[in-house]
């Protein structure tokens, strides 16, 4: 697997989105109790960008007509969105996020 920076560790606060690009595809990363999430930055309701989203207790909050997403799973847990978020695997290493991808 390949893994590719996407800033440093020390700008990412707990539970405030970080927006990345990985291969072309706009993510967000979050910090969440320990643990560094990414999803995919498109709500999958109607589009919108998760880079300003609010996060309450590991899931995050899409900003435009507030359906909630499982940062662990991409799981759409509230309406409007039915449909999961693509999630990706985040680490943290020697003081910077590293995000997986692109594919190899
Ligand atoms: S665009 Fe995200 S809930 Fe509608």
């Amino acid at each position: 697997m390949s893994w590719t920076d996407v800033g440093s560790a020390a700008a990412l606060g707990e539970a405030a989105p970080l927006s990345a690009e990985v291969a072309g595809v706009h993510l967000v990363v979050v910090r969440c109790g320990g643990e560094l999430y990414a999803v995919e930055d498109i709500c999958t309701h109607d589009g919108e960008s998760l880079g300003e989203a609010q996060v309450e207790d590991c899931q995050i909050i899409c900003p435009r007509h507030g359906a909630h997403f499982c940062l662990r799973t991409g799981e759409a847990l509230t309406p409007p969105a039915y449909e999961p978020l693509r999630t990706y695997r985040a680490r943290e290493q020697d003081g910077r996020i590293l995000v997986e991808g692109p594919p190899e």
